[in-house]
């Protein structure tokens, strides 16, 4: 049996269905912060990641899928989406559009040949965005918080935001030249990666996955110490634009990130959600002044960030969040002869244009298999086809959960399945909350929705 490739899967069932919804709640959110779907190539010359990311990082050295193509180009699978980005926004001279800052956003899948474990793949996929040709710091504070509202909408509640500063060049470097004088007398007990990143780009000794237990890791100097004035009062800035959005954060001095392109801002969003294991990194980002830059394009101020939809929807699920999501079908239509059948073919046809939800028997049982099948569906109603009653432009319906019948005109079909599902819907919502919103914390719900409005989870 050919197997799927490691550190790659596959989604289907209900977690396909979680995923969707996550992916419209993602669409949803984006939109009301105004940013613009973006879709760039999977494929990209791998020279934009050696010289966007950064040729010590582990993404670009060790995790890095590189081939030629049968033109002898040297092509790699996109590790991320931020360099993509930017090499469209320059191809495309996005920074010439009268409408600025640029503001994008992404979700599609990325390739990373990284050990394969629970919350790492080879085959993942992100979501992210990337607001392009704004220096605010009011930019940095609101893709955070567009971040956490993201998070929020979907009902996640254990999240916390971990803040930090990489300060301007001048900031970076006198940071930089401190952690080399620092590491230099200890660089004998580091792993021979790390030896190698000490000139390179000591940066990455701090976020290496071998040596971070070391304690001389730990104790190492903190970036905030190294912020020049005018990176202390930008960082001070997003701060204050984060308290005044009411975004609760903690400013961790050992968030660095693991990609060279970031200066000022950077951000990592955990999950604190108990069970999550080591990679509970759910999303991160930051600023990245130069990289427009360094990949040939105008001077322009960026900052974006990244989740990995799998961590997410690991979370969503760990939290036992309620999701609004169709685990059942309108109708269910049975029958026993050609006649009946070629009516399902077309009623079918006519119900699910007009909206509802409608499935039928595909596999030859008999009645009392099918009556199964509409329960393992989850079927509202059933109906057996019955070719006396089509004669006489009936058809008897049956409400599935209390077993109730009721022979009505074909005529009125419609209006009446319409008007049946949505009394069933109201049953269900009583309390009149909306299903989407009800994780605000300050919405009061009356209790008479017995739960399902999601206001009664811890
Ligand atoms: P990153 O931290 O490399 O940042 O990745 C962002 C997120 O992608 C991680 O926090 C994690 O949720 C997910 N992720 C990364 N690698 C894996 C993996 N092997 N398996 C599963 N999930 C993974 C970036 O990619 C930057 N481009 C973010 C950014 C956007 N910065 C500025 N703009």
């Amino acid at each position: 049996m050919i197997q799927k490739q490691k550190g790659c899967n596959d989604i289907f069932g209900r977690e396909a269905k979680i995923w969707k919804y996550v992916d419209t709640i993602i669409d949803t959110m984006m939109e009301k912060y105004n940013y613009n779907y973006i879709r760039t190539p999977i494929i990209e010359a791998t020279e934009l990641f050696h010289r966007g990311i950064g040729e010590t990082t582990d993404v670009v050295i060790k995790e890095s899928y590189d081939f030629q193509d049968k033109g002898g180009r040297n092509i790699s699978l996109r590790p991320e989406g931020t360099a993509g980005v930017v090499r469209s926004y320059i191809e495309n001279k996005m920074f010439g559009d009268s409408n600025q800052p640029v503001k994008v956003y992404y979700n599609g899948t990325m390739y990373r040949y990284e050990r394969p474990q629970s919350g790492r793949d080879r085959e993942l996929t992100q979501f992210g965005m990337e607001v392009l040709g704004s220096d605010d710091p009011l930019s940095d504070a609101e893709v955070i918080s567009l971040a956490v509202n993201i998070y929020k909408i979907l009902g996640l509640k254990e999240i916390k935001v971990n803040i930090n500063s990489l300060g301007d060049n001048e900031s970076r470097t006198n940071y930089r030249n401190a952690l080399i004088e620092y590491f230099k007398p200890h660089i004998s007990n580091f792993c021979e990666d790390c030896r190698e990143r000490l000139e390179k780009n000591p940066l990455r000794i701090l976020d290496c996955k071998v040596d971070k237990e070391n304690t001389i890791l730990k104790n190492a100097p903190k970036t905030i110490d190294y912020l020049n004035e005018e990176s202390r009062i930008r960082f001070n800035k997003v701060q204050e634009y984060l308290d005044i959005m009411q975004i609760d954060y903690e400013i961790n001095p050992t968030i660095v990130r693991g990609l060279d392109y970031y200066n000022h801002t950077v951000f990592e969003i955990e999950a604190k959600v108990e069970g999550f294991g080591s990679n509970n990194v759910l999303g991160g980002g930051g600023r990245y002044n130069g990289l427009v830059n360094q990949l040939d394009g105008p001077d322009t101020p960026c900052v974006g960030f990244a989740c990995g939809l799998g961590r997410l929807v690991k979370a969503l699920e760990l939290e036992k969040v309620k999701m609004p999501i169709v685990e059942d079908i309108d109708l269910f239509l049975m029958y026993v002869n050609e006649d009946e059948k070629k009516y399902a073919a077309y009623l079918s046809q006519e119900l699910r244009l007009a909206g509802f939800i409608v499935d039928t028997e595909y596999t030859g049982r008999a009645l009392k298999g099918q009556f199964k099948q509409a329960d393992r569906l989850n079927a509202k109603f059933t109906c057996v086809l019955n070719s006396e009653d089509l004669n006489n432009n009936e058809i008897k319906i049956k409400n599935n959960e209390t077993k109730t019948e009721e022979i009505i005109s074909l005529d009125v079909l419609i209006y009446y399945l319409d008007e049946q599902i949505s009394a069933l819907e109201a049953d269900d919502n009583e309390c009149g909350c909306d299903t989407n919103h009800c994780h605000d914390e300050k919405h009061e719900c009356s209790g008479e929705c017995g739960g399902k409005c999601h206001c009664h989870d811890e």
